[in-house]
């Protein structure tokens, strides 16, 4: 299968001395949906970061076949589509319109292609008329809604999404998990969120203490209680 993602030998540590991620391996196929799940602190979000090169280390990262490197850095960031855990660090325009513009405006495209894309990615989410909108007097599942529509302006082949469903009530949680369904190209979403995973994910990996602990189709994974357990994932009733 053709590859969407491949990393080897992954291993990363903050400036201060904190040890994120451990030897990760992985590959990820064209078109898969992969859910990234472990507890709070296991890595899920540095390793999302190592996806479009905001954070670099040792090992290597390919996207699409071509490794990760300081010189392709723009191609790689058109080619994989980041949504933050929180839209505020990713809606910082005056307008909805601006926001969802900003990758194809910085990618060269003319105005009316910008307009253009613009309108299909605010339709594929739901959001059409919002384009003169406020980002920020938005509810955080129209924020959310926005902060993917400004991936999907730039017709990226990759989404990565960070924890999709935090904060959101169960209406916007399901439409947002149907919403991404929907969305055809190679997804990876980090979440402890087992509902929406089991929903989405064809395939689970966890993460634990920024080591790969288990990689398995998510049936598989979700019905093993007591690696859930081991990792965080699922609680029983305390032992007396
Ligand atoms: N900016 C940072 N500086 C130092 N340590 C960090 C920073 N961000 C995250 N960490 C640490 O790295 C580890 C992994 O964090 P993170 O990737 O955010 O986990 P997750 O997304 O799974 O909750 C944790 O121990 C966390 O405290
Ligand atoms: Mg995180």
């Amino acid at each position: 299968m053709e590859k969407a993602i491949e990393i080897e030998n992954l291993s990363y540590s903050y400036p201060d001395g904190q040890q994120a991620l451990r030897e990760i391996n992985l590959a990820v196929g064209l078109g898969q949906t992969v859910a990234l799940i472990g507890p709070n602190g296991a890595g899920k979000s540095t390793l999302l970061l190592h996806l479009n090169g905001i954070l670099r280390s040792d090992g290597t990262v390919r996207i699409l076949g071509v490794p990760l490197e300081d010189k392709n850095l723009k191609w790689v960031r058109s080619k994989v589509g980041l949504v933050f855990q929180d839209p505020d660090d990713q809606l910082f325009s005056p307008t909805v319109f601006d926001d969802v513009a900003f990758g194809p405006i910085n990618m060269g495209y003319a105005e009316e292609e910008v307009r253009g894309k613009v309108s299909q990615a605010l339709k594929w989410v739901g959001m059409e008329g919002y384009e003169g909108r406020s980002p920020h007097h938005l509810s955080v599942g129209e924020k959310k809604r926005i902060a993917i529509a400004t991936i999907l302006s730039m017709s990226s082949e990759i989404l990565v999404i960070d924890e999709p469903t935090a904060n959101l009530d169960p209406r916007a949680k399901w439409e947002l998990i149907t919403l991404v369904k929907g969305l055809p190209m190679t997804k990876i979403v980090a979440s402890h969120d087992l509902e929406m995973v089991t929903a989405l994910c064809e395939r689970t990996i966890i993460l634990d203490e920024g080591k790969m602990v288990a990689d398995d189709a998510t049936p598989s994974i979700m019905s093993n209680t007591a690696l859930l357990e081991r990792h965080g994932l699922a609680t029983t009733p305390e032992r007396r």
